[in-house]
């Protein structure tokens, strides 16, 4: 086995885990406070989450948190409210209005699979349901790092952080951005959740800020890398590996910094992200080895 396929061993397992945990909260049970949970809005949530996802923000968290040594089923819980919301902003950004696409992970989309009114509740009750999974008792966590984390969670998402980049995306159709308006904009749709991600396992954890902030700026390399390699599989991989069509930012004349630089000069530029995120983990030596092979996953990805 290669260095890529054991990482991508363990990445799985730790999937199957978070994803036997999404399957329950995202089930027919009805919460407290809650009146009915609708069949079809029901089914179309668990379409667009359960549909076999790589895990890789659920796996920073999980990865993070352990190497501060977090309480596992806490951290579990974050990560599956941390990949609620990444779903939600993967059925809204398929959305004809955004980027009309047909295909995710393999399938249809949400509003093609149901409708796009339901396509759009589905990422309405995921994103809340997200804060209801942080905020419940059943986080073993104190009140304050519950809260801690929801307000995190809530930077992240919003418009600061995920929403607001996604608006900043749209924008640059219409008025191509600089390199540091590309950056600030993927810095915002795609980093911010994995930045969370990073940090959040310190927040689980109840780690010392410095550490906290440590690994929120390993989070922000990675996530920059992570979109950077994004858009250079659009351009050279396949609908088939990619479960999503691909060759899109092309043909919309995306500002991506692929298309800015080319991709000679991305690839060069994910070396260089993925040794600033190593140099980051250094303090932690071998405790932070999972951490450091989800760094080099994300440059040398092939899905
Ligand atoms: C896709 O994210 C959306 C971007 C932020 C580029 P992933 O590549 O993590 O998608 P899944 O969750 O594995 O399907
Ligand atoms: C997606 O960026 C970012 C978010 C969903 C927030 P893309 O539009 O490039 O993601 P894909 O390529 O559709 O997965
Ligand atoms: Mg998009
Ligand atoms: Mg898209
Ligand atoms: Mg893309």
């Amino acid at each position: 086995m290669n260095p890529a396929d054991t990482f991508e061993t363990v990445l799985d397992i730790r999937a199957r885990a978070v994803e036997d945990l999404l399957r329950q909260l995202i089930g027919e049970r009805i919460e407290p406070g809650e009146i009915a949970r609708p069949a079809r809005l029901l089914a179309a949530m668990r379409h667009g989450v359960l549909n076999g996802g790589k895990r890789l923000r659920p796996f920073l968290l999980l990865e993070s948190a352990a190497l501060f040594g977090a309480d596992e089923s806490a951290a579990l819980r974050a990560a599956a409210a941390l990949e609620c919301v990444h779903c939600y902003s993967l059925i809204h950004d398929d959305l004809p209005a955004m980027d009309d696409d047909d295909l995710r992970r393999g399938q249809p989309t949400v509003h093609r699979a149901y409708d796009e009114a339901t396509a759009i509740l589905a990422g309405d009750g995921l994103l809340t349901i997200a804060f209801d999974i942080i905020a419940d008792e059943a986080t073993a966590l104190g009140p304050d790092r519950r809260a801690t984390l929801v307000l995190a969670l809530a930077r992240a998402s919003g418009i600061g952080g995920m929403a607001g980049g996604q608006a900043l995306d749209l924008e640059a159709q219409r008025t191509p951005p600089d390199e540091t308006g590309i950056i600030t904009l993927q810095a915002m749709k795609t980093g911010a959740l994995i930045r969370f991600a990073c940090e959040a396992g310190a927040i689980v954890a109840g780690a010392p800020m410095a550490d906290r902030e440590r690994l929120a700026e390993f989070g922000s390399a990675i996530g920059l890398a992570f979109q950077l390699a994004d858009d250079l599989l659009d351009l050279t991989s396949d609908t088939t590996t990619m479960g999503k069509a691909t060759g899109k930012d092309e043909a919309a004349g995306k500002a991506t910094l692929v298309r800015l630089h080319g991709v000679d000069w991305a690839r060069k530029q994910l070396g260089g992200l993925v040794a600033q995120a190593h140099d980051l983990l250094q303090p932690y030596g071998a405790g932070a080895a999972a951490l450091k092979s989800a760094a080099s996953f994300v440059a040398a990805r092939r899905r």
